[in-house]
């Protein structure tokens, strides 16, 4: 073998041991760069008699293509393997099962307020809305609670910046909806008419110093308010009882009507409903306040308490959600403990 052959056996090899393609451009530059072997011997030709250097540069060149021959093809080797472990480590396995994104669920307070504006619905109420931040007006005094009244003190309340507060309950709805209802109906009424009944839920958050198993600082109540010319607290029984047979789906549920007090309503009555399941099943649990509102109230409204009547309500959604699932801590609705809201799934 003469030195060219064995020069063209020896860049085969070298390009063969490469690995990468950097490594592969570094062994190329051994015979083919500035200073590699290919390109001293063109510069050795320079001493040689015209014949010899037609045969040598001949020679040479063939061996050049021969390297550069298999320097292509190790080249694109590489490459081919390079592709061909990049799929493999993108491979993409279409028969596995896909991943499911987590699906979310209503929170069981949440499902309750559903339920309530549902059956309350079905029962001819509208619902409203109203604000959380409230004016001492609204919370307490148009709800026959004037300052220094003694009922005040039955509710610690949050006091913000600017003379406002926190709504301890959604009372405040009843005066605001009549009021918007009576401005409605002002034409009818003061030309000796009547209007349509106010019969609306109210239901949202509400707030107050309090916590234990049966108190949250921040609790749901919901309003109810029927107004007409001839209510009666019998009504009153029947619509919250119907309501509370239909919400726990029993028809024997057993209420108690347990006399009470609250400045705007009068008579009044507390609630309560025993549990029928869980820890706690036998307990009774008050869920509502209530009662004939009170004429002061009714005024308020900007009616004639002569000829309007009717009653209100103040539920605990959060007490009724307890009583339905048999849970005995209520704060539980509130810690975001993703095990425990997601039974309610
Ligand atoms: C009231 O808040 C009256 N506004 C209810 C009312 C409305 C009476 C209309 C008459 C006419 P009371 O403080 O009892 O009343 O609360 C009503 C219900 O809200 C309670 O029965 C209970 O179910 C719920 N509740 C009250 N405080 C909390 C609390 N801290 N955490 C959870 N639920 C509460
Ligand atoms: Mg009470």
């Amino acid at each position: 073998m003469n030195e060219l052959d064995t020069l063209v056996v020896s860049a085969r090899q070298s390009f063969a041991q490469a690995q990468t393609p950097a490594d592969l451009e570094n062994v190329k530059a051994l015979y083919m760069g500035k200073s590699g072997r290919i390109t001293e011997m063109m510069k050795g030709m320079a001493a040689l008699s015209v014949d010899e250097k037609k045969t040598l540069g001949a020679a040479i060149n063939l061996a050049k293509q021969a390297i550069e021959g298999a320097l292509i093809e190790r080249r694109q080797g590489l490459q081919d393997a390079e592709l061909q472990s990049q799929l493999k480590a993108e491979a993409l396995d279409v028969t596995l099962p896909g991943r499911l994104r987590g699906q979310g669920g209503l929170h069981p307070v949440s499902i309750t307020l559903e339920r309530i504006e549902q059956i309350f619905g079905s029962m001819g109420f509208e619902v409203a809305q109203g604000p959380e931040i409230e004016t001492d007006w609204f919370n307490f005094t148009a709800l026959n609670t004037p300052e220094d009244h003694p009922a005040r003190s039955m509710h610690d309340t949050f006091y913000v910046e600017g003379g406002y507060l926190l709504r301890t309950h959604t009372s405040p709805m009843q005066i605001r909806h009549a009021v918007q209802h009576v401005k409605r109906y002002r034409n009818q009424l003061d030309a000796g008419q009547g209007m349509p009944e106010i019969r609306v839920i109210a239901p949202g958050r509400t707030y107050r110093v309090d916590s234990d198993a049966t108190h949250s600082p921040m609790f749901h109540q919901c309003e109810g308010l029927w107004i007409g010319e001839n209510m009666s607290f019998k009504d009153l029984k029947f619509v919250f009882t119907d309501f509370c047979r239909t919400f726990f789906e029993s028809d024997d549920l057993v209420l108690r009507f347990r006399p009470s007090f609250f400045p705007f309503t009068e008579p009044s009555a507390e609630i309560d409903i025993q549990f029928q399941a869980g820890p706690l099943a036998g307990r009774w649990l008050e869920v509502a306040g209530s009662g004939q509102v009170h004429p002061n109230v009714v005024r308020n409204m900007g009616l004639d308490p002569e000829r309007f009547i009717g009653f209100a309500f103040g539920m605990g959604p959060d007490r009724l959600t307890m009583l339905r699932y048999g849970v005995n801590d209520l704060r539980l609705f509130f810690d975001g403990d993703i095990r425990f809201l997601s039974q309610f799934q």
